[in-house]
């Protein structure tokens, strides 16, 4: 029988976690998410709130689960139930391992899109095609309940081999080698962009904060995009952290995945702007922005079918690193607390959600009555908005507004610093980070969700 002392691993090096931990961060968050709700929130001013939040309140978010991780060597219920036997603390790590199997489900398949893309774009598919018929090749394909849901398992299929290798032999492996090619197709895109003739009123629609058009639900967009692009509130950086050796530097770790996550939706953004307004094109066209805009735009530069091909390889690319980290959650959780070996772990993790990718599939127009189930503020909201609305916003924040309450009350800030020090002798940061962790980032994850309570729509 396996144990799980054996079944679970450690990273090789400092360099291989911050490759790994960026490759969870990096997603569709920062390649198709961030540009998208900054084109709909007023540009520099959406990135302004943005950028803040990352530094004020998610740091201290990040820090918080990775300390708790490497602390107990533990999935986020073991650690709970380690630090807090007995209590209900165990639910917030359970309600991470759900949250796992939801966002995976519906990740999987807008992953699965992606993927599609590369073949249609490598294809040619899209050449001399006018706006209208675009937007009907993606229709078509996301209605098609064979493409959608064979893409979906497909890319669920690709995760689970990765994770079959394990921490260092799978995820780390495979961030090493998918990281610096994803900065390299993403480097070559944003000179293309900003070297097309007109490309300057999108990067002055990105870089000038726009205030007049930032609203209520905007600020919560942006920090709430925040939260979800750095992988936080589910006890990703949890497992994570529970790889990393006592001998690496917890904390200036924390700030190169976060750097990196920044540097990277800050760039997918000189990516898409300048090209959006070089070529007249709505930058607040939501969810079809990567879709069906990007693929009129590749229409129209030189080369444009190979760089829209490259532009998918990379969303893919983005896409699969973040996913491995989403299913391992549950997985981590199989192996640690009932003993199972990897392979199953990862098997029952992978299937769970490709079956509750299914629904979410058939959502998006394929089923009638799975396409329309309720409507918030004016938005019509299927399936897969709905598993996202639960699941990538709302388990989220309630899972990060529990671990800084955990961290900073309950375990309690000097544990935490005394964990941070470890492997960094020289830290000195206990002060700031007691009250950041302490009152900072439990007062805005608050007052986030809260917001969100009231404006349900906000993303
Ligand atoms: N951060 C990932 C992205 O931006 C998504 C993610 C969320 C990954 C939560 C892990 C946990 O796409």
């Amino acid at each position: 029988m396996n144990t799980s002392g054996n079944e679970r691993g450690v990273w090789s090096s400092k360099l291989g976690f911050i490759l790994a931990g960026a490759g969870s961060a990096v997603g569709l968050g920062n390649i198709w998410r961030f540009p998208t709700t900054a084109g709909e929130n007023g540009g520099g001013a959406f990135v302004v709130v943005y950028l803040v939040s990352i530094g004020l309140i998610c740091l201290a978010v990040m820090i918080a689960e990775l300390s708790l991780g490497r602390h107990t060597q533990r999935n986020p219920v073991g650690a709970y139930k380690t630090l807090a036997p007995g209590t209900a603390w165990k639910y917030l790590g359970i309600l991470g391992v759900l949250t796992g199997w939801g966002i995976s489900s519906f990740y999987s398949v807008v992953a699965g899109w992606t993927f599609g893309y590369i073949f249609k774009t490598a294809a040619g598919v899209f050449s001399g095609l006018s706006p209208v018929e675009i937007e009907k090749v993606f229709t078509d394909f996301i209605t098609n309940p064979v493409y959608s849901i064979g893409c979906h398992a497909i890319f669920m299929t690709l995760t689970m081999l990765i994770l079959f290798g394990g921490v260092k032999a799978g995820i780390e492996r495979w961030s090493k080698i998918l990281m610096p090619l994803l900065l390299f197709i993403l480097l070559l895109l944003v000179a293309r962009s900003v070297t097309l003739d007109g490309a300057g009123k999108g990067l002055r629609f990105y870089m000038m904060p726009d205030w007049g058009a930032m609203t209520g639900r905007g600020v919560v967009a942006a920090v709430g995009q925040a939260f979800f692009s750095l992988s936080l509130g589910m006890g990703t950086m949890i497992t994570y952290g529970s790889y990393l050796s006592k001998k690496d530097n917890l904390l200036s770790s924390a700030v190169w995945v976060a750097s990196l996550d920044t540097f990277i939706a800050l760039l997918a953004g000189f990516a898409i702007m300048p090209a959006i307004f070089a070529f007249g094109l709505d930058p607040a066209k939501g969810a079809g922005l990567i879709f069906v805009v990007l693929p009129n735009m590749f229409n129209k530069i030189f080369l444009g079918n190979l760089f829209g091909t490259g532009f998918f390889v990379l969303l893919t690319v983005a896409a699969v690193t973040s996913l491995i980290s989403i299913v391992e959650v549950p997985a981590a959780y199989f192996i640690d607390e009932m003993k199972m070996s990897r392979k199953k772990a990862v098997s029952i993790a992978g299937f769970g959600a490709f079956v509750a990718g299914i629904p979410a599939a058939l959502s998006m127009g394929t089923v009638g009555w799975l396409s329309d189930l309720l409507t918030i503020g004016g938005k019509k909201l299927g399936f897969l908005d709905l598993m996202n609305l639960v699941f990538g916003q709302y388990s989220l924040i309630i899972g990060s507004l529990g671990v800084a309450i955990f961290v900073g009350w309950n375990w309690g800030a000097d544990k935490a610093n005394a964990e941070i020090a470890e492997g960094n002798p020289k830290y000195s940061g206990q002060t700031i980070y007691a009250f950041f962790i302490r009152f900072m980032a439990p007062v805005a994850v608050a007052a986030l969700l809260i917001c969100l309570i009231l404006f349900p729509d906000a993303f």
